[in-house]
């Protein structure tokens, strides 16, 4: 992937409404689907500039953010000395390649999975990395055309089949698997559904 993409368009993401209002639907789905407490230890991979971590921090005990542009972690930093923000640690790591050590009772990301190419090989190093009875909860694209991404050099997923990527979290190891429809963007006169899949491992 060309991460300076990520990096050039890091100063005015936040600055987008569509991508805000995606944020707020998806914070909420997220609120609904899992019983977020201040004992949380999380992890968001595909930070960007942590725009749903820093709507969930208030229910977490604390979130770990990273992503792989130096840009975005750069304009997330910025954000959490402006806001005296305690609970959140922003780091530029590659999840694939450079997953964190420690386990978390939750994972979440809100469309990043589709920009990783080797969906079954991060799935199996998220189990590993959710704690007993934790929970993993991802935002991203039903299955689309390819005209999502209308501009972006790199390796792309066109979206999930639902049903599919919730019987890989199962093959993983993750119980309790659900689906919801979170958002539905408008871009290029067409409709794009983003669900919300959540799942949890089983308490050991
Ligand atoms: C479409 S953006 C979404 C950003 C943010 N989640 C949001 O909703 O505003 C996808 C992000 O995933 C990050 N990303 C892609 N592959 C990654 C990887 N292997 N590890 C960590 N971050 C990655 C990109 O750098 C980018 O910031």
């Amino acid at each position: 992937m060309k991460m300076n993409h990520f990096d050039s368009k890091a100063a005015e993401w936040d600055d987008n409404p569509g991508r805000c209002e995606m944020t707020r639907t998806i914070v909420a789905a997220i609120q609904t689907a899992v019983p977020l407490n201040k004992t949380m230890h999380a992890l968001e991979f595909g930070c960007g500039t942590g725009l749903v971590s820093r709507e969930l921090l208030p229910r977490l005990r604390d979130v770990l953010a990273i992503d792989l542009s130096p840009g975005m972690i750069e304009q997330l930093q910025q954000r959490i000395e402006e806001g005296g923000l305690q609970n959140i640690t922003a780091h530029c790591l590659d999840i694939f390649t450079d997953p964190p050590t420690e386990q978390f009772d939750l994972i979440f990301s809100a469309m990043a999975l589709h920009h990783v190419q080797k969906t079954d090989a991060l799935l199996d190093r998220l189990a590993d990395r959710t704690a007993s009875g934790g929970w993993i909860a991802l935002a991203d694209l039903d299955t689309e055309d390819g005209t999502f991404h209308d501009c972006f050099e790199g390796f792309i997923h066109h979206g999930f089949d639902r049903e599919e990527l919730m019987q890989k979290l199962r093959d993983c190891g993750f119980c309790e698997t659900a689906a919801v429809t979170a958002h539905t963007m408008h871009k290029n006169d067409r409709d794009y559904p983003v669900f919300l899949i959540t799942a949890r491992r089983p308490v050991t």
